[in-house]
């Protein structure tokens, strides 16, 4: 006889009365815990992670274990009393939203089950979930009948992706095996982003030995959108020795929500025969909006799309996704393996989705967008996604009403960028990154800082403030307290500074 009960196992039927015995515990203990008043745990990041590190004790593996409950009530006091609340309504830092609780629950269940998605036999009906997931994502995208898709780790996995994908299908038009012989074979390897495109474009290209230096960046207009005549201008004018292997459009600029021009963009790689990819990370949930879906119209061009439900999607992180409008395109990263795949096993059936991902482990995240998805339907995303619109454009008009306040840029979906206005700007950059920190330190407000060219395309970039807003529970009160926080801390930061003591 086994010396443990079946309930150390969360797979089973006593192992998940344990865990939700083992929550509802946690509940008691969270709600005991002494939670900070604000978002963020007030001190220096040295004070509150020292206090995390001393209520944890010492790293080391204890001899005799403390038991379960102990030792969740030990993580949940750590996690409540010294860790950020993105429920609360002035958590405005990032795309990080609070999770649903729907999406939460479902979570607990795929991690109980604990299914890969690699092979029929590690997932069976969690393969089934994440195949109704990418279609249903698919019909939004307005992909046709070839299109495809696949779970990643996160929005900067899917753009790597898609640049993968974008790399082996340009060097086989060319005849070249980009698998077999590296990227050596493909001479002078040009990808096209907006200025603005995510960071996470440039790290892909060093990471697939493209080298960063094959970004060509395209200048934006005063609306943060690429500029389509310039990208035009960029390909027309490449040099004999270069190989154009994508361009890539942001659905969704990570400040400012800005969309690209997808149908101009689309236009343009299809006469080049370019690999059109579109970072609609952060965008894509505007389609759940029928107020905001146009704003992403040409999205079905793209031939391959990044998207995140763990930003406009409320899923806990990570729930990246990267669609394909062809099925054939995943066929540079499929592999046979003795131990997984088998031919004769997969002509049978016993098939899974290794061949769609650079994983082969891959948790079942999507049970949770499923479960949320299902749960609140168009309707009820929309709702949300609205809520989070509706507190931006209210955030905007009360920055636009305050003369200390300086709008830098308006609320294209969930994000508002400004300023706290100074005497000089460069006084008002070390102001606006002195105003984010008292915040921070005091614990009373969350919010994002950035850098941006104030004056129009090609002005100095400067330091800004954001508000990201994701909190569909957050009410146009909330928004005002939030701007009124801001406007504390702004004149309390120019009195030290006036002070000196700054
Ligand atoms: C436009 C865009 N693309 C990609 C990413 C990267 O996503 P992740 O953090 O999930 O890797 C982000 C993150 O904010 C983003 O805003």
């Amino acid at each position: 006889m086994s010396p443990f009960p079946p309930s150390v196992l969360a797979g089973s039927s006593e192992g998940l009365a344990e865990v939700l015995a083992t929550l509802a515990e946690a509940v008691d203990t969270a709600s005991t815990a002494r939670r900070p008043d604000g978002p963020v745990p007030p001190g220096t990041p040295a004070e509150v992670l020292a206090a995390a590190s001393r209520a944890l004790g010492p790293a080391g593996l204890p001899a005799e274990g403390l038991g379960t409950k102990a030792a969740l009530q030990l993580l949940t006091t750590v996690l409540t009393e010294h860790g950020i609340d993105l429920s609360h309504p002035r958590a405005a830092a990032h795309l990080q939203p609070p999770s649903l609780a729907v999406a939460v629950a479902a979570d607990t269940l795929a991690s109980a089950g604990n299914a890969s998605l690699d092979t029929y036999d590690s997932g069976a009906s969690a393969l089934a979930v994440e195949r109704w997931l990418i279609g249903t994502l698919i019909g939004l995208a307005g992909l046709g009948e070839r299109a495809d898709g696949v779970l990643t780790p996160g929005g900067s996995l899917s753009n790597l992706m898609g640049l993968l994908l974008a790399r082996d299908a340009t060097a086989l038009r060319r005849g070249i095996d980009a698998r077999e012989q590296g990227v050596g074979a493909l001479p002078g390897p040009v990808v096209f982003c907006s200025e603005l495109a995510h960071f996470s474009t440039h790290r892909a290209c060093a990471a697939l030995g493209l080298g960063e230096a094959a970004v060509h960046p395209v200048p934006v207009d005063e609306h943060r959108r690429m500029r389509p005549d310039a990208l035009a201008a960029a390909l027309d004018s490449l040099g004999p020795g270069r190989t154009p292997v994508a361009v890539v459009a942001t659905a969704g600029t990570t400040d400012f929500g800005s969309v690209d021009p997808l149908p101009e963009i689309a236009e343009i790689a299809a006469g080049h025969g370019l690999w059109m990819h579109v970072d609609a990370a952060y965008g894509f949930g505007a389609l759940f909006s029928q107020r905001l879906a146009g704003r992403l119209a040409g999205l079905d061009l793209a031939d391959s799309v990044t998207l995140d439900l763990h930003k406009i999607g409320w899923q806990p992180a990570a729930t990246g996704v990267l669609l394909v409008s062809d099925t054939t395109a995943f066929t540079s990263l499929d592999r046979e393996v003795a131990y997984l795949n088998p031919v004769d096993d997969s002509e049978a059936g016993y098939d899974g989705l290794l061949g769609r991902s650079l994983q082969t482990t891959r948790r079942p995240d999507a049970v949770k967008a499923a479960a949320t998805l299902l749960a609140y339907g168009r309707t009820g995303m929309a709702r949300m996604v609205d809520a989070c619109h509706g507190l931006a454009r209210h955030a905007e008009r009360r920055v636009l009403a305050e003369p200390r306040l300086e709008l830098v840029a308006p609320a294209e979906l969930t994000t508002v960028v400004f300023r706290y206005r100074a005497a000089g700007p460069a006084l008002s950059d070390e102001l606006n990154g002195a105003l984010r920190r008292r915040l921070l330190e005091s614990g009373t407000a969350l919010i994002g800082r950035t850098e941006a060219a104030t004056d129009g395309p090609g002005s100095p970039r400067r330091v800004c403030l954001k508000f990201t807003l994701l909190n569909p529970t957050a009410t146009t009160d909330d928004i005002d307290g939030l701007v009124d926080t801001v406007l504390d801390a702004g004149r309390t930061c120019e009195r030290l500074f006036e002070e000196g003591a700054a």
